[in-house]
Order: structure tokens, then C-alpha cells, then sequence
């Protein structure tokens, strides 16, 4: 396993530590690396109007798109301590798929054998909405 993945993925965990969630009692932790060579951390943040929660992933694009980050997507780890292969739920697919330029963008994930499981964008969301 490629040394960066293992690394986004500690980061993916430690971002979880931070997430808000007393109502489902589900941390997500999110770590993205850009094209740059720049990652940033999300975690997930809860409200009592549930339908209002943000996602890790979603948190962790917008602190990217907030701090000046221009370049794409290169890989994005995800993370829970309540299950393992956490995938992207459908809006952060979408989410993701804006701000990824090629369909080989990596999914790192907690594999069952305590080790990850590296997915592709093209293999997660095939065909995303994009505006021409
Ligand atoms: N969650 C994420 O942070 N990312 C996902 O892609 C799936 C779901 C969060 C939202 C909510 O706080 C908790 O997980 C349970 O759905």
C-alpha cells in the first residue's frame, strides 16, 4: 500500500475525533489531497434539524475551496470507527465529482482486514452531473 494513502487515512481518523455528532452517534472523518500536495481534514457536523447535517467530506472540500485551493482532487480518505468501507454517501459523490478531474481520483477506505481498500471515482460515480 502506497505510503500517502496510509498517511491520508491517519489523517481521515484523527478528523473523526473532532466530529459532532450526538444524534446518530456516527463520527466521520474525511482527509483530501490535492494536486497541489495540500490536504485538508473534515469531519462530520450534526444539527437538531437533522437534515441540515454536513458531511466530512463535504466540510473538508469546502475548508479546501476556503483556504485559496485551486488545483483538483487527487485522493480522498474516509473514515469511521463505526464501519468499516465508509463510502461517500451520494451528495458527497457529487460533491467530490466537481472538484475531480479525472476518473482515476482514488477512494481510500478501511478495508476489512484492517487494511484499505483503494477505490476510483469512475468506479463509485460513473456518471455525475456535470453543467456544460
Ligand atoms: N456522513 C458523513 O459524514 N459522510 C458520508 O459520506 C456519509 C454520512 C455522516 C452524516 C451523519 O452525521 C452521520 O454520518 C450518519 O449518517
Amino acid at each position: 500500500m502506497e505510503n500517502i494513502y496510509k498517511e491520508l487515512f491517519e489523517e481521515a481518523k484523527k478528523a473523526s475525533q473532532k466530529a459532532y455528532c450526538p444524534y446518530s452517534k456516527f463520527p466521520v472523518g474525511a482527509c483530501i489531497l490535492y494536486k497541489s500536495g495540500k490536504k485538508y481534514t473534515g469531519c462530520n457536523v450534526e444539527n437538531a434539524s437533522f437534515g441540515l447535517t454536513l458531511c466530512a467530506e463535504r466540510n473538508a472540500i469546502s475548508t479546501a475551496i476556503s483556504q485559496g485551493e485551486t488545483t483538483a482532487i487527487e485522493a480522498v480518505a474516509i473514515y469511521s470507527p463505526k464501519q468499516k468501507e465508509c463510502v461517500p454517501c451520494g451528495a458527497c459523490r457529487q460533491w467530490l465529482s466537481e472538484f475531480t478531474s479525472s476518473s482515476e481520483t482514488k477512494i481510500i477506505l478501511e478495508s476489512n482486514q484492517n487494511e484499505l481498500t483503494v477505490l476510483t471515482m469512475e468506479e463509485i460515480f460513473p456518471h455525475g452531473f456535470k453543467l456544460n
